[in-house]
């Protein structure tokens, strides 16, 4: 079978990594499309070596836009690429433009196209991946859920049961893959960074730092809980890019730094007392390595976090997020356990059920 994988933004690399693996090991032609919706080396270049994914072999290099430019560019441009090679089914994963867009021409012109990490709702359409899901996942041929919740979204919209398949998190295969690299590089970090205890943050939705109203009041907590316990914030270029003048004045306790490489950020969060974020593969490492984690969203794609896991929905109630982060610091988070199939094996599945 002909193979061809789509892929273009951060959470997408760590998502297609172990699928490719296991598709190889199956004996499958594979092609490799990397849309180029991220393209600074530390968004992408720095995944792709550490993951150990192969170079692309089409890259479109669409770079940023708005959301109809990318989503046309990326269609555009993809055509051609997907007609040339003719492969038997498409990969898209996620959520982010470049899934929506693959998924649309593959539709349009007859190819089968599979949808891993399928049937997560926010059920929040402000929210631009709520829209790429239910797009991608009605125009799927076969869809891979990470949890129960998603066969019931996607039984809930009308879509047949014998396309579905819950397969589990492909995002924790590629984590226990490489948990054993990430402790290798802990200590070199934790000295780089001068590290005792520490919370970590990550911040680059939309709702979050698009507007002033928001984001300002959110730096003013960030800034303040960091006095309780040092906090490191990767920044994202979305966020650094808008808010290059408010970053620099963040007191000494809140280090802002570069974004980090999947080892060292995976490091960081299995050791960190808590982490901040509005991340959606960040809600489910953490759950999976069992840190507390706060999601500054009213509302989460990834309910099993919440119900099974570490996660606490905090929204923008900054009340709540100190007293969330006090338990965290006192050790009286609540306990989590790890949802079922999170167990390192579901791109085996997946390439179990395509090989059928
Ligand atoms: C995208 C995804 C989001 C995902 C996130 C992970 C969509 C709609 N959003 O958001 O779901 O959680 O990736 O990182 O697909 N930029 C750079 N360098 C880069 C890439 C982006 O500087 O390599 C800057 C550009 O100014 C760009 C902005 O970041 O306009 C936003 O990038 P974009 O790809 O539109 O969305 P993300 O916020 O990264």
């Amino acid at each position: 079978m002909k193979v061809l994988h789509v892929v273009g933004a951060r959470p997408n690399f760590m998502k297609m990594a172990p699928v490719y693996r296991a598709l190889a090991r199956n004996g499958h032609e594979q092609i490799l499309v990397h849309t180029g919706q991220h393209y600074d080396a530390l968004m992408s270049d720095v995944f792709f070596k550490a993951l150990e994914i192969p170079d692309p072999d089409e890259s479109l290099n669409v770079g940023s836009g708005s959301h109809a430019q990318q989503t046309a560019a990326i269609m555009s441009r993809f055509e051609p690429v997907v007609l040339a090679h003719r492969p038997d089914i498409v990969l898209v994963y996620g959520d982010v433009n470049s899934t929506v867009a693959a998924a649309l021409v593959c539709a349009k012109i007859g190819i089968r196209v599979g949808h891993v990490e399928s049937g997560l709702r926010s059920f929040d359409r402000s929210m631009p991946e709520e829209i790429n899901r239910l797009v991608t996942d009605q125009l799927a041929d076969v869809l891979f859920t990470p949890s129960v919740d998603g066969n019931e979204n996607l039984a809930r919209e009308g879509i047949r049961k014998e396309k579905v398949f819950l397969v589990g998190n492909v995002m924790i295969d590629t984590l226990i893959h490489f948990l054993p690299r990430a402790d290798e590089v802990f200590p070199g970090l934790k000295a780089e960074l001068s590290l005792d205890s520490y919370g970590l943050v990550t911040l680059h939705r939309p709702s979050n730092v698009d507007d002033e109203s928001v984001f300002l009041p959110m730096m003013k907590e960030l800034d303040s809980l960091s006095e309780k316990l040092p906090l490191i914030f990767p920044v994202h270029p979305r966020t650094a890019q808008k808010w290059s003048a408010r970053l620099k004045q963040c007191g000494p306790n809140l280090q802002v730094i570069a974004p980090l490489g999947y080892f060292e950020f995976l490091a960081l969060q299995k050791n960190a007392s808590v982490v901040i974020t509005d991340s959606g593969g960040i809600q489910e490492e953490t759950t999976y390595l069992g840190t507390p984690c706060l999601t500054l969203r009213e509302n989460t794609e990834r309910p099993i976090t919440v119900t099974l896991g570490t996660n606490v929905l905090i929204g923008h109630d900054w009340a709540l997020l100190r007293k969330e982060f006090q338990k965290a610091l006192n050790g009286g988070h609540k306990q989590a356990a790890r949802p079922p199939l999170w167990d390192g094996k579901a791109a085996e599945r997946i390439a179990e059920i395509l090989t059928q």
